[in-house]
């Protein structure tokens, strides 16, 4: 079996004089390839400089242009910067980012051959109402609109009401969602294949549940990415399977 992928997604969590720490910290002890660092983007030299392979939290979805505040996927390509997520629940909720506006980043970030991370699952109130499938569909359908190959793309699951709330899925419920996913894909992308990670409260205490699905290709890890000896534990179980 290939190694899970696992992704940082640190957020906004640090100043500078932690980044400093973190990433001497990291210096060194991450050397596995599907190991990726998205820190806040001003960063992101402190972690290249380390040797650590790094993403951004986001990109725009025009290639030139003016757009004050924004990173175009051609800017990051230049810099060597091959990764990015995409419509993560945060960025949906407070900057209202759309399936629409989410389906031009993916179209813009793989016209620059960038290897992107889709964000998709439901929030509460969704669940409560078991609506999660519907919700996923959804998103997934509308952000993958004119969309063929897949091969730089990956899916990661996280429900909302996961994310930062040390509530996480039962494991045959995120089993069923994971394998969802995917058959989705390949009903709508003619027998598409497509890599699904997990991503919502993951800490190195609960890392082993998630280990055993088998269908699972990676994490995306958030807050416990911004603690390196935990972030290095997680990896250590992981890739140590
Ligand atoms: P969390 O966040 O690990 O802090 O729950 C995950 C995410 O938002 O990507």
């Amino acid at each position: 079996m290939s190694k899970k992928i696992i992704i940082g997604n640190m957020k906004t969590k640090m100043s500078y004089e932690k980044v400093l720490n973190y990433v001497e910290k990291m210096k060194g002890k991450v050397t596995e390839p599907n190991v990726i660092f998205a820190p806040t983007s001003l960063y992101i030299p402190y972690f290249k400089e380390a040797g650590l392979k790094v993403g951004l939290q986001d990109i725009f979805f025009e290639k030139e242009g003016s757009y004050t505040g924004e990173i175009l996927p051609t800017q990051a390509k230049s810099m060597g910067i091959r990764y990015a997520i995409v419509g993560h629940s945060e960025r949906r909720i407070h900057l209202k980012e759309s399936n629409q506006m989410i389906n031009k980043k993916i179209k813009a970030g793989l016209e620059s051959k960038m290897g992107l991370v889709l964000c998709v699952g439901e929030s509460k109130e969704e669940k409560a109402l078991m609506e999660t499938k519907e919700v996923i569909r959804r998103q997934i359908f509308t952000a993958l609109k004119g969309i063929d190959d897949l091969k730089n793309l990956v899916i990661a699951y996280e429900p909302v009401w996961a994310i930062g709330s040390g509530k996480i899925p039962s494991k045959r419920e995120l089993q069923k969602i994971v394998v969802f996913i995917k058959e989705f894909v390949k009903e709508i992308k003619n027998g598409s294949e497509i890599k699904v990670l997990y991503g919502g409260s993951i800490r190195s205490k609960n890392i082993a549940i998630f280990n055993q699905i088998e269908e699972l290709d990676g994490y995306l890890i958030g807050g416990a990415s911004n603690d390196p000896e935990e972030f290095l534990r997680i990896i250590e179980v992981t890739e140590g399977l």
